[in-house]
């Protein structure tokens, strides 16, 4: 298949097992894209706990559309498009911060922290009918705005599911990670780490759940993670690294037989942790978890302490644009800036009432896993790299996305899962999804398993 026309019937892109590589390099699938998915369903935008006071305000991006979410004076936390009503000049220009009115830097059109039109230099000059509190001559608000548990969401579409029915079943990944927190509350804590790779975004969560790349990609982290003493740092970081890149080095028989991963309608999957609680969460000999344990039943009871411990989940991917990981509270929010090339910002989550070493550790794993110098990010982002130089040499025209297929199985919560975790029933899941979007602007239901 040569290079097409973009508009009409997407299917054509797949065959059974297999989609083609134009879904990854196209700039008109791209801008296709843009419009039909991140224009339609719901994304990511930030957490409540990143605008705590009146006047505290985050800028994000909606696919590449700059927005802010801000808290109101009344508490409310709203999304509105960051463009001025004036000539359209991007209003917010930092990334975070505390304000009480917000000022384009262009004329000095002054806005309130809903939006509205505060104040205009020279307004005399414009004509009788010119009037501030006109709605049209405001920051707009984004059509739909859903704040789930802190976890804040907006659509750009002013009709279509709820956020909690696009979510259905991965609601749980998201009490998953509140529900650890002993005080049943978590804050954005410790910065953002950003990183960026020259390749499509849909690779970054192909990757993510992948459980047949560890053993092979990340070799050399396993390695020498092998030849380290298991007698490392008394603070516990030291000891989740070696046991994390240890962990990545179990061997396929073990991915095939331990390890679950499942889908759900409308692109979202979660791969099961593939740690022991001896290996890495639970059992660190440092008396912390235990602590962290007790604070935990003191709020909750034993009863539901063991139920929130056994939700053993490693990355959640929400469709199209966050992945969290709840057990060490991390969370990545991927931005599509054009079609090879892309921008991942990854958070930390304090949980309150849990021991301060707790947050440590989750540093500790960031640093490991999701930091700019972390011996396991830098091979996939090689690896990203990698699939879109490989892809621009226009070799075999079909990918392989087959793994499992003839053997994926019904979930109990209506999706699917693959028969074990080195299925590639949650790529097969997203361009469903994918396709979905593309022809009719929602999701298309998760097709039965075969
Ligand atoms: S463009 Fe914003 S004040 Fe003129
Ligand atoms: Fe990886």
């Amino acid at each position: 298949m040569s290079q097409e026309p973009t508009t009409g019937d997407f299917a054509r892109f797949f065959k059974p097992g297999r989609v083609h590589r134009q879904l990854y390099t196209d700039p008109a699938i791209f801008e296709l894209e843009m419009e039909r998915i991140f224009s339609a369903a719901w994304i990511y935008v930030g957490h409540e706990s990143q605008v705590k006071k009146p006047g505290d305000y985050f800028s994000s991006l909606i696919g590449r559309r700059p927005v802010v979410m801000t808290r109101d004076t009344d508490g409310t936390v709203r999304v509105i498009h960051n463009q001025c009503a004036h000539r359209g000049a991007l209003v917010v220009a930092t990334e975070h911060g505390n304000a009480p009115e917000f000022t384009c830097c262009y004329h000095g059109w002054t806005y309130h922290l809903d939006g509205r039109l505060k104040a205009v230099p020279l307004n005399h000059g414009y004509p009788r009918d010119f009037d501030l509190s006109n709605p049209k001559m405001a920051m707009q608000p984004i059509a739909r705005v859903t704040n789930y548990r802190g976890f804040v969401f907006a659509s750009l579409a002013s009709d279509g599911p709820s956020l909690e029915e696009s979510l259905g079943h991965m609601t749980t990944s998201l009490d998953d990670m509140i529900d650890r927190a002993p005080d049943g509350e978590i804050e954005a804590a410790g910065g953002v780490f950003k990183h960026a790779y020259d390749g499509n975004w849909k690779v970054y969560f192909e990757n993510l759940c992948d459980a047949a790349h560890p053993l092979f990609a990340h070799r050399s982290s396993i390695e020498a993670s092998q030849a380290q003493s298991d007698d490392v740092h008394s603070d516990g970081s030291g000891e989740i690294a070696i046991r994390q890149m240890r962990q990545n080095g179990a061997p396929y028989s073990f991915w095939e037989s331990q390890v679950g991963i499942w889908t759900y309608p409308n692109g979202h999957s979660y791969l099961g942790d593939y740690h022991d609680d001896s290996k890495l969460v639970a059992a660190l000999k440092d008396p912390v978890f235990r602590d962290y344990i007790a604070a935990l039943e003191k709020k909750k009871g034993k009863a539901e302490t063991k139920r929130i411990l056994e939700v053993r989940r490693w990355n959640s991917n929400i469709y199209p644009n966050v992945s969290l990981m709840s057990q060490f509270q991390q969370l990545r929010v991927v931005h599509p800036i054009a079609v090879n090339r892309t921008v991942v910002h990854t958070y930390n989550f304090r949980l309150k009432g849990a021991p301060e070493q707790m947050f440590r550790n989750t540093i500790s794993f960031a640093n490991i896993v999701n930091g700019t110098g972390s011996l396991v990010l830098t091979d996939d982002l090689e690896i990203y790299n990698r699939i879109d130089m490989g892809l621009s040499s226009e070799g075999a025209e079909w990918l392989q996305i087959g793994r499992g297929y003839q053997s994926d199985l019904p979930d109990q919560h209506g999706g699917r899962k693959g028969v074990n975790s080195t299925s590639e029933v949650y790529i097969r899941n997203m361009l469903d999804a994918w396709q979905g979007y593309m022809s009719n602007g929602h999701a298309a239901p998760v097709r039965a398993a075969s």
